[in-house]
């Protein structure tokens, strides 16, 4: 049996598309405070939905640059391609740092002597938590506090992580979470906000006020998708037509077919907030978010199992584990990267042993651009290969991937 490198969690398409459409929306539901319990906030911590991550990221640096007055904004370039407008719009300046040699994490010392020099213009430093928790995150929230810098976590595909057994986005100065399609709790969109400032809480409450509530119009398109990426990731559809779709694609570069597995598209310059951005979730959206985080749990402690499995069986050394997990920071394991050097001849082994995995997860988004002077991040781009270690997994497909992956050479 083949496992998908990807497939989606416990999104409850159906349900909140045809209620949104047959239902009158009120706007927020009282699951916000449901919400708020289950990720156990103190009487200190807020949050606020926003109808994606990116527009809480935007809506946090607006706030940021406006009362700050300073607009450079630290970030690592492995991220989606939409960051860059993301900061540009709420008025801000990307500054790009590279990560550690062969690290998904930003390198401490770079962002150290960076703002050494610069810190004065520096109002915010985005801190994108990828399988694993940044190892040295304590030492930037000190840096942080030192120069008065805003700290924002995008803890878009780690929730569920803890460093020192407490929830991630409970530190930094903000905290934002994606409840998108494809995230571990999802309600086809879907972002939040989580921070000690009251002010900033009340700053993305009053701008989004008069945003219009999600519309069945708004959810169609990603309806449609996700239960297209549903079809073709259902067991049988996937081992008998998708899989064999995906390896042909790949074997004769076929241009379309490897498009619609890159889930990362390429986006369109924008200085201002785009009007379809400017939603608030719909009743239905919180309810279904509600309703999901008690799974949360459970299903991080299965992929950290499968992640341990791979790590501790995949000894081949020429495919080198781009993560390691260390007791203090625990992730969300979202899935286990490896690097390698020839990574067609490495993803022409696995197809040929039927064996699914991406040869994608983020790109450098400054690549072949004048600010591209993270070299690091690109070479990680450049070789990265990940494989699936969601919750549905079976032990005999890990066994599996790990002879293949083991027995791959040179
Ligand atoms: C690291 C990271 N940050 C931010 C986002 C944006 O999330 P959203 O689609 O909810 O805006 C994503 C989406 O995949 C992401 O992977």
């Amino acid at each position: 049996m083949i496992f998908p490198r990807q497939k989606l969690y416990n999104v409850e398409l159906f349900k909140v598309f045809f209620l949104t459409l047959i239902k009158f929306n009120k706007g927020f539901a009282k699951s916000i405070y449901i919400i708020r319990d289950l990720l156990n906030l103190t009487k200190n911590e807020h949050l606020a939905l926003t109808p994606y991550a990116r527009v809480g990221i935007h809506l946090v640096l607006s706030y940021v640059i406006s009362n700050y007055k300073k607009k450079d904004v630290l970030l690592s370039p492995f991220t989606i391609r939409d960051m860059e407008n993301m900061i540009i719009s709420a008025g801000g300046n990307p500054i790009y740092i590279d990560h550690s040699n062969d690290s998904t994490d930003l390198d401490y010392e770079l962002i150290k002597n960076y703002l050494k020099d610069n810190h004065e213009t520096v109002g915010a430093l985005i801190l994108t938590h990828f399988v694993v928790i940044n190892p040295e995150i304590e030492k930037i929230i000190r840096l942080c506090r030192k120069y008065k810098i805003f700290l924002v976590q995008d803890c878009a595909i780690i929730f569920g992580a803890t460093f020192k057994k407490i929830p991630i986005y409970k530190y930094g100065d903000a905290s934002v979470l994606s409840f998108n399609m494809f995230k571990f709790v999802s309600s086809i969109h879907g972002g939040a906000v989580i921070t000690k400032d009251k002010n900033l809480i009340s700053y993305i409450e009053a701008t989004q006020k008069n945003w219009q509530t999600f519309s069945a119009k708004d959810l169609t398109r990603y309806f449609f998708k996700g239960s297209l990426f549903r079809f073709i990731t259902n067991k049988f559809i996937f081992n008998l037509i998708s899989f064999n779709l995906i390896a042909y694609a790949e074997k004769y570069s076929i241009r379309f077919l490897k498009n619609f597995l890159v889930n990362n598209p390429t986006v369109s310059v924008k200085k201002t907030l785009p009007y379809n951005y400017k939603r608030q979730l719909n009743e239905f959206q919180v309810r279904s978010i509600a309703s999901q985080i008690p799974l949360l749990e459970e299903n991080t402690q299965k992929r950290k199992r499968n992640f341990l499995f791979l790590e501790k069986y995949i000894t081949n050394p020429a495919v080198k584990k781009l993560v390691t997990v260390n007791n203090l920071c625990d992730g969300g394991f979202i899935n286990f990267p490896v690097l390698v050097e020839d990574r067609a001849s490495f993803s022409k082994h696995l197809y040929n042993n039927r064996i699914d995995h991406s040869c994608f997860f983020y790109p450098n988004i400054t690549k072949n651009s004048k600010k591209d002077i993270c070299k690091n991040v690109t070479s990680v781009s450049d070789r990265i290969v990940f494989f699936p270690i969601h919750p549905q997994i079976q032990r005999a497909q890990l066994q599996i991937i790990v002879r293949h992956v083991n027995s791959y050479q040179v």
